[in-house]
């Protein structure tokens, strides 16, 4: 393992772009209904909505008659009508009534920006960047199989904090922060042992403590009674996919992070643990609407944990953005090479975007 010691520039970082030409994850899938939601990526206001097939529409939250919110409005025949005078926009960002229009009077040519969306594995997934690229290069969503995979218990957090992106994709790639987290016994004694890098992503292997062995179906009881729990040594996996993060601790959990950089000093992202159920062997020849009923019986068995360490990581990352804007030039101290390589690799995503253009 290559030694490193020093400092790290950081005044490009904290300021640094995303590449736009990449999935976001922009909202979970309840959260989209027929009534419109506003959303913000990267600074774009954006206004979510299903149409009259329940299909999922985005397009620009701004009606271009007054510059109004077009999420103020509501959806009508599958369509968005603004809630000032009433015009309406169809999926496609193009006007199709106003309600006081004179027979000799044509409907405006205005048309707003219509963005590519999809809805897969609980979230909603939005394309920002060129839809050139989108059409010859971009990769798909990043996909979470154990999402509908019945013998994986999911739990859900939602990571909001006032600090740019980078804090985030630094904090889950550094596993050396399971200081921060000792309260919670979420992980022990991390150590990186090989780093990898390719095109767009960063590969970090620890070796770790775990708490948790999920090898009886009453054990998925450690992860709300602590007195359950022993320490054995797992394997830690974390990967940086730019823009995403996706973890193994050991067989029994996974861990994906889907960031929404909503500017530059602002970040959601949606945290989704699983528990697996794989070594109940018995539990698989079981039918498949029980293996359901269980499935969504046990959802969210690990919110207080995951929503624990949620908060204090955030209270940690606000303090770093804090402590940046109040002196820029403040160099950091940095011994974990992973942390290095995703600041890098999260500069060169930004570099690789310049001059993109949507058409
Ligand atoms: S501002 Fe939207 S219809 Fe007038
Ligand atoms: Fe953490």
């Amino acid at each position: 393992m290559e030694q490193l010691l020093g400092t790290i520039p950081t005044n490009n970082l904290r300021h640094c772009g995303i590449n736009p030409n990449h999935w976001y994850a922009v909202a979970r899938t309840q959260e989209v209904t027929e009534r419109p939601l506003s959303v913000v990526l990267w600074g774009d206001n954006i206004v979510l909505f299903r149409d009259r097939t329940s299909q999922i529409q985005a397009l620009e939250d701004r009606c271009p008659h007054r510059q109004v919110k077009l999420s103020s409005g509501k959806q009508i025949d599958g369509e968005l009508e603004c809630a000032y005078h009433g015009w309406r926009f169809n999926g496609e960002g193009i006007c199709t009534a106003v309600p006081y229009l004179q027979t000799t009077q044509k409907l405006p040519s205005c048309r707003i920006q219509r963005y590519p969306v999809r809805e897969q594995d609980g979230l909603i997934w939005l394309f920002p960047g060129e839809i050139k690229q989108l059409k010859e290069q971009a990769l798909p969503p990043l996909s979470i199989p154990e999402w509908e995979h019945l013998n994986y218990i999911a739990t859900v957090a939602v990571i909001e904090y006032q600090g740019h992106f980078s804090y985030l994709a630094e904090n889950l790639m550094d596993m050396y922060h399971g200081h921060l987290h000792e309260n919670y016994q979420a992980w022990a004694s991390a150590s990186l042992q090989q780093l990898q890098v390719d095109e767009g992503r960063v590969d970090a292997y620890y070796e770790a403590q775990s708490y948790y062995r999920i090898d009886k179906i009453w054990s998925i009881s450690q992860l709300f009674l602590p007195g359950l729990r022993r320490l054995h040594p797992e394997p830690l996996n974390v990967s940086y996919v730019y823009p995403h993060w996706v973890s193994t601790l050991g067989e029994d959990f996974k861990i994906y992070c889907l960031f929404c950089p909503v500017s530059i000093t602002q970040t959601r992202a949606y945290l989704i643990h699983f528990t697996s159920l794989n070594a109940f062997w018995r539990l698989h020849k079981l039918p498949v609407p029980f293996r359901r009923w269980l499935k969504n019986r046990l959802y969210g068995s690990a919110q207080r944990l995951l929503n624990g360490l949620v908060q204090q990581d955030v209270l940690m990352m606000e303090q770093e953005q804090q402590a940046y804007e109040n002196n820029p030039h403040q160099s950091n101290y940095e011994l974990n090479l992973a942390v290095l390589r995703v600041q890098k690799l999260i500069l060169q995503q930004a570099a690789d975007s310049v001059g993109c253009d949507r058409q």
